[in-house]
């Protein structure tokens, strides 16, 4: 019975999304914090708040940055590149991405 319990917890934490205390950890974890913060711009990175103005509404959006986050991009903000991050697994990518597009 203890078992069947303490599964049913690990699976709801497993399968609900990461809430906002949880997705402030991961910007930390993979360093994002270096080059962006929430709502200023620090050295050259846009801020979350920027980004989230910017695309608003825009079905592509998720794909779009999901893809940045990723493999990298440039051009869209200034001259300087965001870094590819490829070992950052696909479920903190798609975290990072629901609560910068929502925050
Ligand atoms: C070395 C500094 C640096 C780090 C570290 C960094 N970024 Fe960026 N990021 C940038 C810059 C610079 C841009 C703007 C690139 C451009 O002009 O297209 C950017 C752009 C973005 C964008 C907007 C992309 C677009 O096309 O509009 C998102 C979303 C983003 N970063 C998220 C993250 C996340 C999440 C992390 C951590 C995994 C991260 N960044 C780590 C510098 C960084």
């Amino acid at each position: 019975m203890r078992t069947i319990v303490l599964s049913g917890v690990f699976l709801a934490a497993v399968l609900s999304p990461a809430r906002a205390a949880d997705v402030t950890l991961l910007f930390k974890k993979y360093k994002c914090t270096q080059c962006h913060a929430a709502d200023h711009r620090s050295g050259t990175a846009p801020s979350y708040d920027k980004i989230m103005k910017k695309y608003e509404g825009q079905a592509d959006a998720p794909a779009h940055l999901a893809s940045v986050i990723k493999n990298g991009g440039g051009d869209v903000w200034g001259f300087v590149r965001m870094p590819a991050n490829p070992s950052v697994p696909d479920a903190d990518v798609q975290a990072m991405v629901d609560w910068i597009l929502k925050h």
